[in-house]
């Protein structure tokens, strides 16, 4: 029967059609994104080893290097709720309120530069910062070698992680050994990595509709890379100013760093893997609903106003970001001595 024929030749068509229409899709996501790979990089100047890492996850959980004794690093870069604290922006010592918003120590160490300005060219540049921070740990260099050298299990562990030092405890190695373990923390195999290394299957029909929609309103243009963001910098609010209390007249990003005029108000693009593990969302972490985030940047950074369908598809792909979080076991942390310092509130 010839109607029986051509319609299955039509099916046929179609299908063929909807598999190209799915490799240009795939052949056009391979140029503008890459996997997050299942191994640590290699990080400059400071080579990975089993005992560096373990040091800098010690280090990474232990209260005892802020004045207080009640603020780790993981306290505003919680490791089981996707690398952030509750926001919307980050509560330090003695109960002072940040101005931004913590971002994820998750795969940071595929960002161009370390924080929304990108003021650290490196995690080891970054983690001198927050032990200092007044707002943050409020310790000083001096109190956090007289904390580590007070405890023989940091003698221990610095020894192992830098045999080749005659003096390893320094503040350099401390910021060595939390880049060492920061750069474990990667988080491969979510749904698009597997959809970027050939499986067709790993994204929803909708998760699809989402990344073409993500490529062609020019998403894509500001968020790619390894990070889907994270790359480089560009203003926030590019066609219209986003709310006041979205983007604060008194924070001006990247501007504090280089002074040049154009870079008022210009942030690190964001990156967007595992953003759907941690609302709220911008800088300022006032929004705290990612669909809204996503009607944000559409009005704000290209002038485009999205439909709910359109937006949903985009969120579902947003969604397929969500990598495998590595497994943290938590650290027993060195015993206190008579000569450790006592916090101070
Ligand atoms: C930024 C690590 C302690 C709040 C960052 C970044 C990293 C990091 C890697 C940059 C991430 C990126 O730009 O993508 C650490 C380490 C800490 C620590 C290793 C311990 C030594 C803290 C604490 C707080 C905090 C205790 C909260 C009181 C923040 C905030 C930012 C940030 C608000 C963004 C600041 C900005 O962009 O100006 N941290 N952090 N961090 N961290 Fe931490
Ligand atoms: C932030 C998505 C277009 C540059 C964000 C965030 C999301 C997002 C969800 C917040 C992430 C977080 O807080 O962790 C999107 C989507 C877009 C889009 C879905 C297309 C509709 C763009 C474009 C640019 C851009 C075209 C550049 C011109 C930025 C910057 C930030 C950001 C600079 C950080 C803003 C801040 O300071 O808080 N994006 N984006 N985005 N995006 Fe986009």
């Amino acid at each position: 029967n010839r109607t029986g024929k051509s319609s299955l030749l039509a099916a046929g068509i179609l299908a063929s059609s909807a598999a190209s229409a799915n490799d240009d899709l795939l052949i056009t996501a391979r140029q503008i994104f890459n996997p997050i790979p299942s191994m640590a990089p290699a990080v400059k100047d400071n080579p990975i080893t089993e005992e560096k890492v373990i040091l800098g996850k010690t280090l990474f959980f232990d209260p005892r290097l802020s004045a207080s004794q009640v603020i780790s690093c993981n306290t505003c870069h919680n490791l089981g709720t996707g690398g952030v604290d509750a926001g919307p922006t980050s509560v330090g010592h003695r109960w002072q309120l940040g101005s931004r918003r913590a971002p994820t120590v998750y795969n940071a160490v595929f960002n161009v530069a370390q924080f929304w300005d990108g003021r650290a060219a490196d995690l080891k540049a970054q983690a001198s910062g927050p032990v200092q921070a007044s707002i943050e740990m409020n310790a000083t260099p001096a109190r956090v070698l007289d904390t580590l050298n007070s405890m023989t299990g940091y003698v221990v562990m610095f020894g192992k992680a830098f045999p080749k030092d005659a003096r390893p405890i320094t503040f350099d190695n401390f910021a060595k050994a939390i880049e060492a373990f920061e750069a474990t923390l990667i988080t491969p195999g979510a749904p698009f990595d597997r959809y970027l290394k050939g499986d067709a299957y790993a994204l929803s029909d909708q998760q699809k509709s989402g990344l073409k929609l993500f490529i062609d309103k020019g998403c894509a243009s500001c968020h790619s890379g390894m990070n889907v963001g994270g790359q480089d910098y560009f203003p926030f609010g590019v066609v219209e100013r986003p709310a006041a209390s979205l983007l604060p007249s008194d924070d001006k990003g990247r501007f504090a760093v280089t002074k040049a005029p154009g870079d008022e108000y210009v942030f690190r693009s964001a990156p967007l893997r595992n953003v759907a593990l941690r609302p709220p969302y911008f800088h300022s972490g006032q929004v705290w609903d990612l669909k809204q985030a996503v009607g944000v940047m559409s009005e704000v950074q290209l002038g485009v106003k999205l439909d709910d369908r359109e937006k949903d598809d985009i969120v579902a792909f947003l969604n397929s970001l969500t990598g495998q979080l590595p497994k943290i076991d938590y650290p027993i942390l060195p015993t206190r001595t008579d000569k450790t310092p006592k916090p101070s509130v």
